[in-house]
């Protein structure tokens, strides 16, 4: 597995594989990788003859009181993890290698409607960070397909609508949310959580799949579901950001006979702000 720092590096052995009609998977990760990036980057060895796996922490995607410096950077560690699942490259630019021009770009992306609702609306920029991000990460990777997990469910939309709205010739998949035995999605940020937070931190997991739960048998009273989601969360000891019911294709609010729904769920616990959704098919409904 060979660790490559530089953008003009990272195109040669690209473009060796390509004459070789060898097909490349890309997984962008921030690192600090755990077993939830270890299904992604499986996903992408099956798909593909070659994995190349980014290690980035984005500073575009955090604001201003956010934990950009606090994230934690382990490099030597997740090569070392990366080394046994067959990747062939792990690239780790250096901020000054993705913005040299000290940060600023004249240039964004910029996935509305989506970005300004559930984690946008609390996070003002960080999609338009991640959009961004991603584009400049697919350019310089040019892979067949890129994997991202669904726990990030409104990242992996807006990367979706991003490569459809601008032709970018990408497959993207969504694996599935990886979690631990008692049903906390796996995360970076769990990593913040003290015994007593990640005794508690299952509960986001709960109250969404009693949420879908109750779609499932028939409910469409989606404010009532939301509205007991969040005092589920309180009740656990968690400040919700939102709880929300939502369309899986676009997350607008549901209108009619959806045959599929989404609940996503954020909110903090400590220091550690978590996110989880859990989908719920209705098509079986009378
Ligand atoms: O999901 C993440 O880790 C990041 O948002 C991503 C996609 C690597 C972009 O920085």
């Amino acid at each position: 597995m060979h660790i490559i720092r530089h953008i003009p590096e990272l195109r040669a052995q690209v473009s060796a594989w390509r004459q070789a009609r060898e097909e490349i998977a890309f997984v962008p990760t921030m690192g600090n990788l755990h077993g939830g990036h270890m299904t992604l980057v499986e996903e992408a060895r099956e798909r593909s003859d070659r994995v190349i796996v980014s290690i980035f922490v984005n500073p575009t995607q955090f604001g201003p009181e956010e934990d950009f410096a606090a994230y934690p950077r382990t490099l030597d560690a997740d090569c070392e993890r990366l080394a046994g699942e067959g990747v062939d490259v792990v690239f780790a630019p250096s901020v000054a290698e993705m913005y040299p021009d000290g940060g600023g770009l004249d240039t964004v992306v910029d996935v509305s409607p989506l970005t300004g609702i559930l984690c946008g609306a609390t996070r003002p920029g960080h999609f338009q960070g991640v959009a961004t991000v991603v584009a400049k990460l697919f350019n310089i990777v040019a892979p067949d397909l890129a994997v991202f997990g669904r726990k990030d469910y409104q990242q992996l939309l807006v990367i979706r609508r991003m490569v459809a709205d601008l032709n970018m010739p990408v497959q993207v998949v969504g694996a599935p949310v990886a979690r631990e035995p008692d049903g906390l999605a796996m995360s970076s940020r769990n990593a913040y959580l003290d015994d007593d937070e990640r005794r508690v931190a299952p509960a986001l997991h709960s109250a969404l799949s009693a949420g879908a739960e109750r779609l499932a048998r028939g409910e469409r009273d989606f404010a009532a579901v939301e509205v007991q989601g969040r005092e589920a969360l309180e009740a656990a000891g968690f400040t919700p950001d939102y709880f929300s019911v939502r369309r899986p294709q676009d997350l607008a609010e549901p209108v009619g006979d959806e045959p599929e729904l989404i609940l996503l769920g954020a909110g903090w616990l400590g220091r550690a702000r978590l996110i989880d959704n859990v989908a719920v098919r209705l098509t079986d409904q009378g």
